[in-house]
């Protein structure tokens, strides 16, 4: 083998106030083929990823839920970890930006610029929200656009007319989470002087990314480079500068990519290595992959990072670009923004996995998931091409003849060889990430396969000419070992699955030399399915029903408040008319789900705690059992009806309403308040 590589390489890190997506996906999917292959290379290939666990989001998000972040942050780490092992995603180690080392790294990074002479201090201006005690970053200041003048537009930029400007250039502005109005305070920040690196960066960019994605980058070096506002005013989730008082914090995207070396340090603890002996080794090739999103941060900024603090810098930052489903962005309403659980309730995570193999490139092109194509795909290729060469094969080795391998006759032998030819041109695609490339050979290996076990029809001959048709099976399933092999960065439980019919373990690249001659094959196990139709639909449906509720129950409640919800009936209730004043005594309140159980022996219904404010927790009993699973539940805000005479069912009391919209049975939506509500809120 060629000389052993070290390799350091991490994904981007997601939030931790989201779930991951199919869009994630992508990324983290294309950056485990690779990882996969340089490891059956036999590479050292260590590849580390983390939750990004700090910023306003974060905070706001855990006190609307009534926890606290690092409750929160525990909670997703979980669920990401789960979604990704699901996926059959393989990291050595997945970390979080909120840990010790984290908060060490970033104050030694501070103290190296200081020292460098990088940072300074200066006044900036800032939307502080009274009600919240908190400075709002741009995107939880929302006002009139001021150039078109359409409402309630972020502070950033305008989703009607696309123009950017600062949330002070608005009018009529408001606290997005509260509604209202914010007060401008200033405030000292801390600024690294990023055009300290401007030289260094010019030349270093187009020298670790692709051209095109460099001249994007190099178009913001025509003029000298803005100062960095590296720090945020308390109250912030995330860690505090040093020599603050406590009163300004690390900006997110400081901490973020610092969270690439963190984890890579906890990996190296656990093996008894320092992140000096890993990040440090000039040996070890470092590469970053993202999305083009998030390119300027890592090209610029976190590279001027390095650079202050006297780091390596990556190798290279492999950029790819965004998913797009059935040809447009992925879409809530129309259902394609499908969570990687809501797949997972459907389909086989291998098909997504097979199938952006064939989409993906090393260029930064958006990738389209045709879900018609996605279909196609796996059966053609996957299952009709693939597949059955070792099910038709193995079956016929197994049941039909003694289950023992012979030898290829000159023509196998020749067949095998040409596939075995093909490696190093597979190889080459890998290692560039032009995995589309990679799986055109490798379906171009199974069709030639396919003729040949077809021309010979080994089944006509079973009985006349068995040893030319054990030749035959052998040559078939010699190729279809192959075909395994070269897929096995792809679909590592698949290529399991092969490696334990031949008796064989652990495949390596390597392993393609050999030819599997006279020896037993083990019971032929099923290894893929048809993909059904139907079940793409069920997963579109239900991911647009989990956005669409979400949807509903935000119209029906402003960030204050105000609108009463229309439709609102969470049991079946006989429809009489009642006086306005009668509904007026209604009290409803935002309540939030702390259990939520199936009641097993009832068709409809679920057990719900509800915190309903001040303390006090009501269990709600309500049928909406079709519609919701308990564990969608938890941790989630209702609006709930709390003057209504507790009822004895037979399950026990119910003391209280949950707001649903729907005509019951599965179609039936809760109403969810808006994320900004307050447990325990009043609403009218
Ligand atoms: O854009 C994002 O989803 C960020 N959470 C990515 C962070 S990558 C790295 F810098 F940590
Ligand atoms: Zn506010």
């Amino acid at each position: 083998m060629s000389q052993q590589r070290k390799i350091l390489m991490t994904t981007a890190l997601p939030y931790a106030n989201g779930y991951i997506h199919i869009g994630h996906l992508v990324e983290y999917l294309q950056a485990d083929f690779w990882a996969r292959f340089q490891r059956m290379r036999g590479h050292d290939c260590v590849f580390i990823c983390a939750d990004d666990t700090h910023g306003t989001p974060i905070m706001v998000k855990a006190r609307e839920r009534g926890i606290t972040p690092e409750q929160l942050i525990a909670e997703s780490h979980k669920e990401h970890v789960q979604d990704f092992a699901d996926f059959q995603i393989e990291f050595s180690h997945y970390g979080s930006t909120n840990s010790p080392e984290n908060k060490e790294l970033c104050e030694y990074f501070y103290k190296k610029m200081q020292e460098g002479g990088h940072i300074r201090t200066k006044p900036i201006q800032q939307y502080y929200c009274e009600h919240d005690k908190m400075f709002l970053p741009d995107r939880f200041v929302k006002g009139t656009c001021p150039k078109c003048g359409s409402k309630d537009q972020y502070g950033d930029s305008c989703d009607v007319c696309g123009s950017t400007y600062a949330p002070s250039d608005m009018k009529d502005v408001h606290c997005s989470i509260c509604g209202n109005p914010p007060v401008l305070k200033a405030s000292d920040s801390i600024f690294f002087k990023l055009n300290d690196f401007k030289e260094y960066l010019q030349e270093w960019i187009p020298k670790h990314s692709s051209s095109e994605i460099s001249k994007k980058m190099l178009e913001w070096f025509n003029e000298d480079l803005h100062d960095l506002d590296i720090s945020r005013s308390a109250p912030y989730f995330g860690f505090p500068i040093p020599g603050t008082d406590n009163n300004k914090f690390f900006y997110v995207w400081v901490d973020a990519p610092m969270g690439y070396m963190a984890s890579t340090q906890q990996w190296a603890k656990a093996q008894g290595k320092t992140l000096q002996d890993i990040w440090q080794d000039s040996q070890r090739e470092i590469y970053h992959f993202i999305g083009k999103d998030i390119a300027r941060f890592h090209l610029i900024f976190w590279a001027a990072f390095l650079k202050a603090a006297g780091y390596r810098t990556p190798n290279e930052v492999f950029v790819h670009g965004h998913l797009m489903v059935n040809g447009e962005k992925m879409s809530k309403s129309k259902g394609t923004f499908v969570a990687a659980r809501t797949y997972l309730n459907h389909l086989n995570p291998e098909y997504l996995r097979y199938y952006y193999s064939t989409k993906l490139s090393s260029s930064v092109d958006d990738i389209d998931l045709n879900l018609e194509d996605l279909v196609n795909r796996v059966n053609s290729d996957l299952v009709g091409k693939i597949t059955n060469l070792g099910s038709r094969g193995g079956q016929m080795l197994k049941k039909k003849m003694d289950g023992m391998m012979s030898t290829p006759d000159a023509e196998g032998a020749a067949l095998i060889k040409s596939a075995q030819d093909r490696a190093v041109t597979i190889a080459e695609h890998f290692e560039n990430r032009d995995f589309h490339k990679a799986t055109n050979e490798i379906r171009a290996i199974a069709d030639e396969a396919n003729k040949y076990f077809d021309e010979k029809a080994p089944w006509k001959t079973l009985e006349t000419n068995p040893t030319a048709t054990k030749q035959v099976v052998t040559t078939t399933l010699n190729v279809f070992r192959l075909l395994a092999i070269y897929l096995k960065p792809i679909l590592p439980h698949y290529t399991a699955k092969v490696e334990k019919l031949f008796g064989e373990a652990n495949y390596q690249w390597a392993d393609l030399q050999k030819v599997l001659t006279n020896r037993p094959i083990q019971d032929y196990e099923h290894l893929a399915v048809r993909v059904e139709a139907d079940k793409v639909k069920a997963m579109i449906e239900e991911s647009r029903k989990l956005n669409e509720s979400i949807q509903a129950a935000k119209k029906a409640t402003a960030p204050a408040a105000t609108a009463a919800p229309k439709k609102a009936a969470a049991e079946p209730t006989t429809p009489g008319v009642i006086e306005f004043a009668d509904f007026e005594k209604v009290e409803l309140r935002v309540g939030l789900v702390v259990e939520a159980e199936e009641i097993k022996e009832a068709d409809k219904l679920l057990r719900l705690k509800i915190d309903v404010g001040g303390g006090e927790i009501r269990q709600i009993i309500s049928g909406i059992k079709a519609a919701y699973k308990a564990e969608q539940l938890i941790g989630r805000k209702l609006l709930v009806c709390v003057n209504l005479a507790p009822r004895k069912m037979k399950f026990g009391m119910s003391e209280g309403m949950v707001l649903a919209a729907g005509t019951g049975g599965s179609d039936l939506f809760l109403l969810f308040p808006d994320d900004g509500a307050q447990v325990g809120q009043r609403v009218k």
